[in-house]
């Protein structure tokens, strides 16, 4: 097995080949003076099992172009067995056209990769309107999830913990993770205009009044959902307000934003690197990797 990484997940998936006694060899890739994508595989990969690693995050379209080419080169060069570790899967909230002519990005970038992948494992993946990843994927696709992870970090760092959930969505985080730490939770209703502009409301009122509240969203992105909760929240009185991501896009200044709704920590998965980061999910992909060395 050779583990490689086309730029965005180096670090992960270093850690990875390192616990999987996996040979890790980074993909080269530049561009040509006029801007063509130059890449190249530093190892051989005749009759190997070749794993990608590779978040869609930072600039998910150059992440994909960048699969789409390793992938086929590696596939050109006698590999036999591709498989993309995806932990941030991007165009997953593309699910339908909101508005007409527009493109369904997830359904595009889902057959993009059903030609040049035989597997893909992500993390967490926005499942809306798709209920499975194999609505969408024609390729075996894994999903894992952090939740027993974050459920863990709570029950370390925080004390008396209420789990909110921003949107309706988010209670396949909030709620499994509330249930699991054995704490109260609610979903909130949110409303959303556009990509910046939400609107929040408490529905299920529970006392939230000097407790800790964690909102847990799968992404947090440029900060609107959980910026909108969190006043919500900071109006009823909280004590602290922690907001944890799966995925911590975090564009657009948001985490100044967060901070100036309330809130008071925001901590991520390593799923994309960033300074939040403080829940490992290393060994999730390490089990689930573990099955395609046997
Ligand atoms: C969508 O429903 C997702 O679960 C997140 O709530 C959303 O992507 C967060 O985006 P933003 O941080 O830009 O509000």
């Amino acid at each position: 097995m050779i583990i490689s990484s086309c730029g965005n997940s180096q670090d992960l998936a270093q850690s990875l080949a390192r616990k999987l006694r996996a040979k890790y060899s980074p993909l080269t890739i530049g561009s040509f003076p006029d801007g063509e994508i130059y890449l190249k595989f530093k190892t051989s990969l005749k009759l190997k099992k070749v794993v990608l690693v590779q978040s869609f995050q930072p600039r998910p379209d150059m992440s994909l172009f960048d699969i789409i080419f390793a992938a086929e080169t590696a596939r050109d060069l006698g590999a036999k067995k591709i498989i993309l570790v995806a932990p941030y899967l991007a165009y997953m909230r593309q699910d339908k056209r909101f508005n007409s002519g527009e493109a369904i990005t997830s359904k595009i970038m889902a057959k993009l990769l059903n030609n040049s992948i035989d597997k893909i494992i992500t993390i967490d993946p926005h499942l809306h309107r798709y209920k499975r990843l194999d609505n969408l994927f024609k390729i075996p696709a894994v999903k894992l999830t952090a939740n027993n992870l974050i459920a863990d970090y709570i029950k370390k760092k925080i004390k008396n913990p209420v789990i909110v959930g921003p949107d309706w969505e988010s209670y396949q985080w909030a709620e499994v993770i509330a249930r699991d730490i054995g704490a109260e939770a609610t979903i909130l209703s949110k409303t959303r205009f556009s990509s910046r502009k939400v609107k929040v409301k408490i529905v299920n009122s529970i006392p939230l009044k000097n407790r800790n509240v964690v909102i847990v969203d799968d992404i947090i992105s440029t900060g609107h959902t959980i910026a909108e909760a969190a006043k919500k929240i900071k109006l009823r009185r909280a004590n602290s307000i922690t907001a944890i991501g799966v995925h911590g896009l975090l564009v657009e200044e948001a985490v100044t934003k967060l901070k100036l709704a309330g809130v008071d920590k925001i901590v991520t998965t390593n799923c994309i690197k960033h300074n939040t980061n403080e829940i490992d999910v290393n060994n999730l992909l390490v089990e689930e990797l573990r099955k395609e060395k046997k």
